[in-house]
């Protein structure tokens, strides 16, 4: 297998939502299975979206952020299970980091790769999911007062 890939940032999901679905149903064969369609109802269009495409074009990864007045959601991060392992997740949550001032907020079940990502686990919900924030503004976001030279 070629293990070849790049990353194209979206701000809208208009020509690929058919390979999103299929995408999503095959990381989220366990119910629920529901991930696609809670992106539909979920996604605007801006919100910011990265792609990861194999060699011949195929999306094989996906990652979006719900921005928020302080930061944002990150959202259904997916990684196509013949290429997992190649870091494109970290790539991944890298892009959306890179692009967003603020506070970067998730729940997941995998909080040991998150916590590598920098992420801070705040607490565990009563589904066993844990909720993490990454912290992280841009310095043309702080007050004069806040920059310490
Ligand atoms: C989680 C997921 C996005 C990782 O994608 P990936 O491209 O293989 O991840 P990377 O190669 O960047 O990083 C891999 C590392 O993440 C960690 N990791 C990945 N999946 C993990 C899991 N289910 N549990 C714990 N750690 C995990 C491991 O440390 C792994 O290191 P390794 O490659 O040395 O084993 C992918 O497995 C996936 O799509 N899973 C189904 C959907 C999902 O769980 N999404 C996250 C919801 S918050």
């Amino acid at each position: 297998m070629n293990n070849k890939y790049s990353i194209e940032q979206r701000q809208l999901l208009s020509g690929c939502l058919p390979q999103l679905h299929v995408l999503l149903d095959r990381c989220y064969s366990r119910p629920p299975r529901d991930v696609f369609y809670r992106l539909i109802e979920q996604y605007r269009t801006g919100f910011p979206a990265w792609l990861a495409r194999s060699g011949d074009g195929r999306i094989i990864g996906f990652i979006h952020l719900a921005p928020n007045s302080k930061g944002g959601t990150l959202e259904t991060l997916a990684v196509d299970p013949d290429f997992r392992h190649l870091g494109i997740a970290r790539a991944l949550v890298n892009h959306l980091l890179d692009a967003t001032s603020g506070v970067v907020s998730l729940t997941t079940r995998i909080p040991a790769f998150f916590a590598t990502q920098g992420f801070q686990s705040i607490s565990v919900l009563p589904d066993q999911s844990v909720f993490m924030i990454h912290v992280h503004f841009d310095r043309e976001d702080l007050l004069p007062s806040e920059v310490i030279e």
